[in-house]
């Protein structure tokens, strides 16, 4: 486990992000002095997400499995913001590590207010075939247990996920990637089922469900085996949303007062 620490300071001038968010009549820093836990938050989404929690105020935690030095330049982009930042590395389907991330948690932090299970994948090759299930519903559901003794009333877990995952059953799905959806789908539906024990610990949870997200390595991997699926679903919706719009409305989210528990937000067309 590696750490890096830094010290709050005065931020010299305000990111365009947080100076939108005044002109709604939300604070500047609407999470000063919260923590949050971001899995996956090395690279692509999560890494966005990170940076745009800690605009918004609050010290982050990045889960990253393998690449320290990504983790690495997140956790200096969260500190040149002014935020402390802790680096977390763990396979979130392995349950010492995960048991081990809450400990560094707790020793250094003593508490998490946001969660974003933003960490997802199955279609690895020379894995096992119950991998995206142990992925992407057994990991979400036991990161949440083992978070409760850190969460307190007000906190909050995001669920990110795709809108071929949170409409599997209703919609078609491409060629492979029906197992990674289908574990997906399951992943959410177990954390819906919990949240009379969440609404108990006064613990919100949002899912935020995106379209194929622009210049991201999974719709890439797709279209190997559906060749034109990007700019078909390009055309079919308009135009695809970047990364930095998916995760702004998935950090968003962690703002109190804005979605109630249960809600879903989509971001691109769900048509
Ligand atoms: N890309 C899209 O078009 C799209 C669309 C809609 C929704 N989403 C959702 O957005 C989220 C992020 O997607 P992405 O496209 O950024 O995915 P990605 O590029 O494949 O990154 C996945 C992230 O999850 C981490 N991860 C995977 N397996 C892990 C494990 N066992 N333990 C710990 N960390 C693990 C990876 O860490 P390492 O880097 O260390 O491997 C990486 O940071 C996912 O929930 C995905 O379903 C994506």
């Amino acid at each position: 486990m590696r750490k890096i620490t830094a010290m709050a300071k005065e931020l010299t001038s305000l990111p365009s992000l947080t100076a939108d968010l005044t002109e709604t009549g939300i604070p500047s820093f609407p999470l000063s002095g919260k923590t949050a836990l971001v899995t996956g938050g090395s690279r692509g989404i999560g890494a966005s997400v990170a940076r745009q929690l800690a605009e918004f105020g609050a010290d982050i935690a990045i889960n990253y499995r393998s690449k320290a030095p990504r983790a690495q330049n997140v956790a200096h982009a969260i500190m040149a913001l002014g935020r402390n930042a802790l680096l977390l590395q763990g396979d979130i389907t392995n349950q010492t590590d995960v048991t081990s991330m809450f400990e560094q948690l707790q020793s250094e932090w003593g508490r998490l207010d946001i969660l974003v299970l933003n960490a997802s994948g199955g279609l690895e090759k020379g894995k096992s075939a119950g991998y995206a299930m142990a992925l992407n519903l057994t990991a979400q559901v036991n990161l949440v247990m083992a978070a409760f003794p850190l969460m307190q009333p007000g906190s909050c877990i995001v669920f990110v996920t795709s809108h071929l995952a949170h409409f599997y059953g209703v919609k078609p799905v491409h060629d492979g990637y029906g197992p990674v959806a289908a574990s997906k789908k399951a992943g959410e539906d177990a954390l819906r089922k919990m949240i009379p024990e969440l609404s108990r610990r006064g613990i919100r949870l949002v899912v935020v469900s995106g379209d194929l997200i622009e210049g991201t390595i999974t719709p890439k991997l797709l279209q190997r085996q559906s060749p034109g699926l990007i700019e078909e679903r390009r055309r079919a919706s308009g135009s695809l949303p970047d990364v930095e719009e998916f995760a702004a409305a998935i950090a968003r989210c962690a703002i109190p007062n804005t979605y109630e528990t249960g809600h879903t937000i989509y971001v691109g067309s769900t048509e």
